[in-house]
């Protein structure tokens, strides 16, 4: 039955053309935007806000830029970025996913990551964290995403840094969270808290780093006109800086950084926080 052998030969054939194809696909989108002569960074939290502005400084730059958002369909202005830019890369991912974190590590395998900057960060709400009216529940995610997703994506993204050329890390702090700072508000204390405690996880972090070239390192931003210092100390907005002031200042750091500022904690202009 010449006519069916015919089929089924066809039929394979179509099959392993549809494979060749989604892996060319596959490659080829890779290829598209990882531009090997170029740096690449990966940003938490980056549809709005420090970590949006960051998105739009490396984009200028000329680093390809793998910026991660909890909800890529509802982030409007990174997808306008996107529009315009080879250089960049939206991903899915909420910094408390555990399993997404170990997933976005394992597609990236083999990509070096030069700088992983940790900006997802949340404050929790006022009223919850005032004696008198604490709530656990608000005290367990700020920890979990201010400290414990910056410890984790650490830990799934070390070889990636590992394997690059600037092999930096950098984690957005708060000048909220100097204890020996001199001026101690009262409001905010769970937020305070997870950035004093996410000061020593990174500390950790680069004491266990270091020895493989690594350098991890906190910045304060100063107070930048975002949605959480509009939401949370409101009174604070007429002091504040841009997103892309404080981002330049930081950028300008960051780019500063070498091996003797493993474990520092530094502000968006260069100075030492006391903690
Ligand atoms: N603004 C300031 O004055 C100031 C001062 C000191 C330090 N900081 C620090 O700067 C960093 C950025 O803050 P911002 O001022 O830009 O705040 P923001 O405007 O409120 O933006 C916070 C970003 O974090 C993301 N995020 C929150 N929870 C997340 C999660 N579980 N997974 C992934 N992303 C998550 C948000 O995503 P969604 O849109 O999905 O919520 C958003 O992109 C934070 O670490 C903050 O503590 C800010």
């Amino acid at each position: 039955m010449p006519s069916e052998f015919l089929n089924v030969c066809l039929r394979r054939l179509f099959l392993c053309g549809s494979i060749a194809t989604a892996l060319l696909t596959l490659s080829i989108g890779q290829a598209a935007w990882i531009d090997p002569q170029q740096p690449t960074v990966l940003i938490t939290g980056s549809n709005r806000g420090i970590g949006l502005a960051f998105v739009e400084h490396y984009l200028a730059e000329g680093w390809n830029v793998l910026a991660t958002t909890r909800s890529p369909s509802s982030a409007d202005d990174l997808q306008r970025l996107g529009e315009g830019w080879d250089n960049l890369v939206i991903e899915q991912l909420d910094v408390t996913d555990e399993d997404r974190v170990k997933t976005l590590a394992a597609d990236y395998i083999g990509t070096p990551i030069d700088l992983l900057i940790n900006n997802a960060g949340i404050y929790g709400g006022t009223k919850e964290q005032n004696l008198g009216s604490l709530d656990p529940q608000t005290f367990h995610d700020v920890m979990a995403v201010n400290v414990l997703a910056p410890m984790q994506m650490i830990e799934a993204f070390t070889e990636h840094v590992a394997a690059s050329r600037h092999k930096k890390i950098v984690s957005i702090t708060s000048g909220a969270g100097s204890v020996s700072g001199d001026q101690v508000s009262t409001g905010g204390a769970f937020y305070s808290i997870s950035k004093a405690a996410l000061n020593m996880a990174m500390r950790k972090a680069g004491a266990a780093l270091g020895e493989r070239g690594i350098m991890v390192v906190l910045i304060a931003p100063g107070l930048v006109t975002t949605d959480m210092l509009r939401q949370n100390r409101p009174n604070l907005v007429p002091r504040a800086n841009s997103p892309a002031e404080s981002v330049a200042g930081m950028a300008a750091v960051i780019a500063r950084i070498d091996a003797s500022h493993n474990k520092q904690i530094m502000n968006y202009n260069g100075s030492i926080v006391a903690w």
